[in-house]
């Protein structure tokens, strides 16, 4: 931990990289933990693409008003708590992310870069005018302007990234100088490329995850013995104690 504390305590510039294990302590599956992630119950390549929206729309739709009320069932944990915090008190600058839940917006973070689109938004795909979350969570799925499908603002299996998010994440992680990765499997591209970028530049790069990454060879320190909550209780701790 003193080698952790050292190289987050001498950086200017902190950007935290997370994927979904940094909400599986809040109840919400990832994707790929084994047996327990979300892909190994549903099929993306059925549901969780822009060709179901297209020809199996009420299906598409029952999938997310699903995954919709369970992230509603949780919230942010006290590991999201922390990050708030820390953006607040200049110790990281950003966080970017591939979750859709929104709890690092929920839990006080303001420079957030979703990566793959956000539940916190719903827009018609045919006018893309915005739609009510509470309307879509009831059921209601059509347009009210243009009987459009209603789809979440997420990005979809063969769908184009946001061009601009994924900008903004680039020059983010240009700028750092500190790129930590908490619970993502790094494995799906373009998203995964941030922890290249940033050891390209000099950047110093700690991963915290349970299970091994393709970019683990590249990490400065890795964190597998303790869960992302955890780690981010512990850190919080050392700098509350140091300062
Ligand atoms: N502490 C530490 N690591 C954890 C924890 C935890 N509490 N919970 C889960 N993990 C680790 C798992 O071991 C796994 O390696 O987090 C990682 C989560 O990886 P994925 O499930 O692949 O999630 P992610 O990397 O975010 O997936 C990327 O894939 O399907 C798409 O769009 C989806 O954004 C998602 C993208």
């Amino acid at each position: 931990m003193q080698e952790i504390m050292k190289m987050i305590q001498s950086s200017a510039y902190t950007t935290i990289f997370t994927g979904a294990g940094m909400s599986t302590e809040s109840g919400l599956p990832d994707f790929r933990s084994k047996n327990r992630g979300l892909w190994t119950k549903f099929n993306p390549d059925e549901l969780a693409n822009v060709v179901a929206l297209e020809n199996n729309f009420e299906e598409f739709s029952e999938f997310y008003q699903y995954r919709l009320r369970e992230i509603d069932k949780y919230q942010p944990h006290e590991g999201h708590l922390i990050l708030g915090q820390w953006e607040k008190r200049g110790i990281i600058r950003g966080i970017i992310t591939q979750n859709v839940d929104g709890f690092h917006h929920d839990a006080g973070n303001q420079n957030v870069m979703e990566l793959h689109g956000t539940f916190r938004k719903f827009y018609c795909n045919r006018c893309k005018r915005e739609h009510d979350r509470e309307a879509y969570l009831s059921g209601n799925n059509k347009c009210e302007y243009c009987d459009g499908p209603v789809r979440p603002g997420i990005v979809l299996f063969g769908e184009m990234l946001p061009e601009d998010v994924f900008y903004k994440a680039e020059i983010e992680t240009r700028r750092s100088d500190l790129l930590i990765v908490l619970g993502s499997s790094l494995t799906v591209t373009p998203a995964n490329m941030f922890p290249m970028i940033a050891k390209e530049q000099g950047a110093k790069l700690i991963i915290v995850n349970r299970e091994d990454t393709p970019m683990d060879i590249y990490a400065d320190y890795i964190v597998q013995d303790k869960s992302i909550r955890e780690f981010l209780i512990e850190v919080d701790q050392e700098l509350k104690g140091r300062c």
